[in-house]
Formats: structure tokens, sequence, C-alpha cells
């Protein structure tokens, strides 16, 4: 069985990359990653609040000596343990990279773009094989408009760009007015991936406290059908490689990805769950479906389910919706009523 693929020219053994989480956070981590069979880990990301402190700190005890220092450092918040800072950032996809024989794809994430350019010359020279950017931006000024928001990360695309040789991938979140236009946009701007979708952070109250509650809650496999649909429409109608990202508890959602179109899978929660070692539980099924259905290889299944290939493109459109609510309305309403 021919599993391998092409993601933004890298080419990798099979679709299922780790996605940007914990499990990359040390270099036993990494290299269990890669014994466990992952094609390519995006290592968990660094913070453009990390490399601020770093340079805030650094002009800090330059201008006023080093009484300073320490006091700088509570202009920002404090992301994490210190030792995910930049040179720590730096240091182990360094050593990463030495020891492993997979593409170890960096990733920094932020929302202006001053401050990352240089860390993009960095990360390249540590000799990540590409760079992935999480442009984690919530537009809660409500004097911004979608033009001015789709703008920052075209711009900020531009910058990292024109500063690395690497390939550069964007996570986007599914939250843009024409979702397929702003792919389109940055496409043409020279992304080289897009990995679809982030998991946008989604604030709950707590009721007891009464405090804004900042849980992250691992995903299920519900979650892949908003990323399905953009794959399924967006394969075959932009240059950039598609990720599909959110979502995948088993081989399932990894198929259904692939027949969407997308180039590589990724996976972060399902392996926080049940550990590394799944990857090759996902690999095995992925295999076992494909031989089932007699396919040779992943090529010959990837976007099969596309918008440009189905047999009925209503099916991702209008029509479709109307016929859930047809299905909503055949429910028996009356069976609650005595
Ligand atoms: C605990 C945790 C930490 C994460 N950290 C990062 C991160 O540092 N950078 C990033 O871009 N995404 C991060 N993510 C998001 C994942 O990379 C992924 O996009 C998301 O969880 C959806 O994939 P999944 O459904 O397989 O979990 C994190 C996710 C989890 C659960």
């Amino acid at each position: 069985m021919d599993l391998s693929t092409n993601y933004m020219g890298l080419q990798l053994k099979h679709p299922i990359v780790v996605s940007a989480c914990p499990l990359s956070e040390t270099l036993d981590g990494i290299k269990l990653l890669e014994d466990s069979g992952a094609s390519a880990v995006v290592m968990f990301s660094l913070f453009e609040e990390q490399i601020r402190n770093e340079n805030e700190a650094f002009d800090s005890f330059l201008q006023s000596g080093a009484d300073s220092f320490a006091e700088s450092l509570n202009y920002f918040p404090q992301i994490g343990d210190t030792d995910k800072g930049p040179e720590q950032y730096l240091n182990l996809l360094t050593k990463a990279v030495a020891a492993t024989d997979i593409p170890i794809i960096a990733s920094l994430n932020g929302i202006s773009k001053e401050g990352w350019i240089d860390y993009a010359r960095q990360i390249q020279q540590a000799g990540a094989s590409a760079l992935e950017l999480n442009v984690y931006h919530i537009p809660t000024d409500i004097e911004q408009s979608g033009v001015e928001v789709e703008q920052r990360y075209i711009d900020i695309l531009k910058s990292v760009k024109s500063s690395v040789t690497i390939p550069v991938a964007i996570k986007l979140s599914p939250f843009f007015s024409s979702t397929g236009n702003f792919a389109k946009r940055l496409d043409e701007a020279g992304v080289d991936g897009l990995v679809l979708f982030n998991r946008f952070y989604q604030p709950d109250f707590n009721l007891d406290t009464l405090k804004v509650d900042p849980r992250a809650v691992l995903s299920s496999a519900e979650e892949i059908r908003v990323p399905l649909l953009w794959v399924a429409v967006l394969h075959g109608r932009i240059q950039a490689s598609l990720a599909a990202s959110r979502g995948v508890q088993s081989a399932t959602e990894i198929v259904k990805y692939l027949l969407a179109g997308a180039d590589t899978v990724m996976v972060a929660s399902a392996l926080m769950k049940h550990g590394p070692q799944y990857l090759q539980v996902l690999l095995d099924e992925l295999n076992d479906w494909l031989n089932a259905r007699g396919y040779a290889s992943v090529n010959e299944v990837r976007g099969k389910m596309s918008h440009l290939n189905a047999a009925n493109p209503d099916a991702f459109e209008r029509v479709n919706y109307i016929k859930t609510l047809e299905y909503a309305s055949s429910f028996r309403w009356d069976r609650f009523v005595s």
C-alpha cells in the first residue's frame, strides 16, 4: 500500500501528521511521536507574547540596567513555563531535527508581524522543514472590519514569506465571511499550505465563580464537519496544500478528510487521550480501509468526494440544507403532545 503524500513539497511516508500540542514539548516526546509512526510533527507553538516578553526584557535591560529586568517581565502575560521561551524553543527544535528523520514543522502563534520575522529566520536556521503560522486573532474590536482582519493575515504571510525559503503554512479559523475567497487570496499571496482549521478558543462561564472559564476541551469526531466542507470545496482549486485538522478520533475521520481532498490529516486530541502509540492504530485502520476496498494508494482516494469531483456538487450547497430541513420536518413533534 502506497500511503505516501506530498505536503507543501515535503515528501511524507503517509498523511497522518501530529499537530501542534504539548506532546512535542520535549525531545523525548518528539522522538516517541516518530517511533510511534508520525510522518511529520508540528511542534507546539512559540507564542508572540513570549517573543515580545523576551525582546522587551532585553531592551529594558539595555536601557535601564539589570534592575528593571524583572519588572519589565510583568508587562506581558506569562505564557506557560519560562522553560518554553524563544531560546528554549529554538534549542529544542535544533535537537529534534538532529535526533529524528521526519520533517519537523515549527509553529509561531501570534497576531502581528513584528518580532516574527527574526524568529522565522532562526527557525529556518535551526533546521525546521517548514513553518506553520497560527494567526490567533479574535477581532473583539467591533470597529475592525473583515477586510482589515483578512489584510492582517496577508501582511503577516508576506513578511514571513519574504524572510524564509522553507514552506509556510497558515492555520486558519473557520470564521471568515467568505472562507473560500480568503483561502484563494492567501494562495495568491504565496501560502504553501492551509491548515483547516484551528480550534478557536471558545470561552465558557463558570456559574459558581462567575468567571470566564478558559478550559481547553479535547475534540470529538463531530467536529470534522466544518473542516470537511472547506477541504472539499478548496481541493483542486488552489495551489496550496491542504491539511485537515480537527476531530480525528479514528481512521474514519482520516478517510473522510482524504476523500474530501486533504493532502495531510492532522491529529492532536486523540493522541492526547490515547497516547502517541495510537498513531499505529490509526495507520493500521487506514491501511485496512484502503485494502478492503481495493485501493493501492492514498492518491487514489484523495479528493474523490471533493466539490470539484462530486457527482452532485449541489450536495454541498443550499439544496442539501433544504433536504435537512425536510428531514427535520418529518420529525414527529406530536408524540410530545399528550
Ligand atoms: C492541549 C492542546 C494544546 C494545543 N496547543 C497548540 C499550539 O501550541 N499551537 C497550535 O497552533 N495549536 C495548538 N493546539 C491545537 C491543535 O494543534 C489542533 O489544531 C486542534 O486541537 C484540533 O485538532 P484535534 O481535533 O486533533 O485536537 C492545541 C490543542 C490542544 C488540545
